[in-house]
């Protein structure tokens, strides 16, 4: 065993739990009818039998690494709702609910907070500030990073404070691109995370490097490609094929990369970490 693999089984330890639960839904609906981010072009064609297909293959993945999967129903009227990651925060069992930016996504909120309410969720906070879920929290073990600027209500990193009991670490988002912090941050186990420095302010930038002892920098190839849109279960990282110049630095640090392809859902402006809320107990 080298160094750098001890090093990564000792973060996994660290990192808890080897086997993940991940909230998923399907891409029934999937639509680019609206724009809301850089990425969105209603007048671009989208193939919703790949984005189906890719999606699939996504979960596939999780199952394959020994994670569970629980399915969300789509709701017609809402095209964006494949991407879970933004209708909830979910820590310790207990629940942060969502509440959207924009209109078109208002009622992914509820939908969410029925299925946590079904499923045992006795723990549901409700939000009173606008915040997209795990789109802009990022669980980092001993924090949760909040991003604001595009979606998220700064003002909702208190509630967010109130309902875990963790310090929250607010960082500013600069780059329209990147609009939510999981499009910019991936935190990879309790000491490793990865990042792409042009989507965030010099405050930001120092408050990650305190965080964290281990900081990659993703290129702002890796960036576009939704590289840092990836999910690490503390050993292997599920993360877009053409995230090359990042898959290439986290293979060399002794991270199992496993490529996966997302170029319809990415039409929405989203990646595999988009589509998955990790559900912790
Ligand atoms: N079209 C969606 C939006 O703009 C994409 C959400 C991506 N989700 C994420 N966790 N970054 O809201």
């Amino acid at each position: 065993m080298t160094m750098q693999t001890l090093a990564r089984e000792v973060a996994g330890i660290a990192s808890g739990r080897p086997a993940r639960t991940y909230l998923m839904c399907p891409p029934t609906h999937f639509a680019v009818d609206y724009s809301i981010n850089a990425w969105m072009d209603p007048g671009a064609p989208v193939d919703r039998d790949r984005a189906m297909a890719e999606w699939e293959r996504l979960r596939a993945t999780y199952v394959e690494l020994g994670h569970t999967v629980h399915l969300l129903d789509p709701i017609e009227s809402l095209p964006d709702m494949v991407f879970a990651a933004n209708g909830a925060t979910v820590v310790g069992g207990m629940v942060m609910g969502a509440r959207f930016r924009h209109p078109e996504r208002a009622h992914e909120a509820d939908a969410h907070r029925e299925w946590f309410q079904h499923h045992g969720y006795r723990r549901f906070t409700p939000a009173t500030h606008v915040n997209e879920g795990e789109g802009d929290y990022v669980y980092a073990y001993r924090a949760i990073v909040a991003g604001h600027g595009f979606r998220t209500d700064p003002q909702a990193h208190n509630e967010l404070h109130d309902a875990f009991g963790l310090p929250v670490i607010s960082v500013q988002l600069v780059d329209p691109r990147f609009y939510h912090l999981d499009t910019a941050l991936l935190v990879i186990d309790a000491f490793t995370a990865a990042y792409y420095p042009g989507a965030f302010d010099e405050d930001g930038l120092l408050k990650l490097k305190t965080l964290f002892p281990e900081l990659i920098e993703a290129t702002e190839r890796d960036a576009r490609a939704f590289g840092l849109n990836a999910v690490s279960d503390g050993r292997h990282v599920v993360i877009p094929h053409d995230a090359v110049d990042l898959s290439e630095k986290l293979t060399e640090r002794g991270h199992e990369v496993v490529p996966v392809e997302m170029t319809e859902l990415r039409k929405a402006g989203g990646g595999p970490k988009c589509c998955t809320l990790e559900l912790r107990p």
